[in-house]
């Protein structure tokens, strides 16, 4: 009796969290999870732009741990990108991502070098070449949302 008992228990759970989890329908969770990494991406730029400008002290340590936490996040957003993810929740992404999937990805592929770059640059703490990767991986940002991404 009181193993039954456990084992519909436990049945009650699983359906309460698999209900959690379907209530949203797929497009909406990859679309909320790919705005999700971005929004992180722009964390740690916008963390990194404040020591570049110096509005903020430069730390090497902070900086490079920011530059290492964007070249991770720069491979995440794709996975959001899936077919049928055009719609389903508030997003800004363009068609052209998938009608010309080859060119998001090598834009993506290329912010994911530079981001690398950078997390070089700055584990060097040599601020001229900080300065010139920085600036290349905003380029890339600013060149896939220009071609990818509405106003
Ligand atoms: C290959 C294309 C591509 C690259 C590279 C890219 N983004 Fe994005 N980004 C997008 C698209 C598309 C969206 C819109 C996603 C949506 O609304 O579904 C977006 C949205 C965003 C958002 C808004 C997220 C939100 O909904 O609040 C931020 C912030 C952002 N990107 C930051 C960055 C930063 C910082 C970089 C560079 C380090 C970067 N992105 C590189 C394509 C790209």
């Amino acid at each position: 009796m009181h193993g039954k008992f456990k084992i519909i228990a436990a049945t009650a759970l699983l359906a309460s969290l698999s209900f959690g989890a379907y209530a949203q329908s797929a497009a909406e969770r990859s679309i909320q999870y790919r705005q999700g990494i971005m929004k992180a991406q722009g964390w740690h730029l916008g963390n990194m732009a404040a020591q570049v400008k110096g509005d903020k002290p430069y730390n090497k340590d902070d900086f490079s741990r920011s530059a290492t936490f964007l070249s991770q996040l720069m491979q995440m957003p794709w996975d959001g990108f899936g077919p049928g993810t055009e719609t389903g929740a508030p997003t800004k992404a363009k068609a052209d991502i998938w009608t010309d999937a080859a060119k998001f990805k090598s834009e993506g592929d290329e912010a994911g070098k530079a981001a690398a770059a950078l997390a070089q640059a700055a584990a060097s703490g040599n601020m001229d070449q900080i300065k010139v990767a920085f600036g290349a991986t905003a380029k890339t940002c600013k060149t896939c949302h220009d071609d990818f991404r509405t106003k």
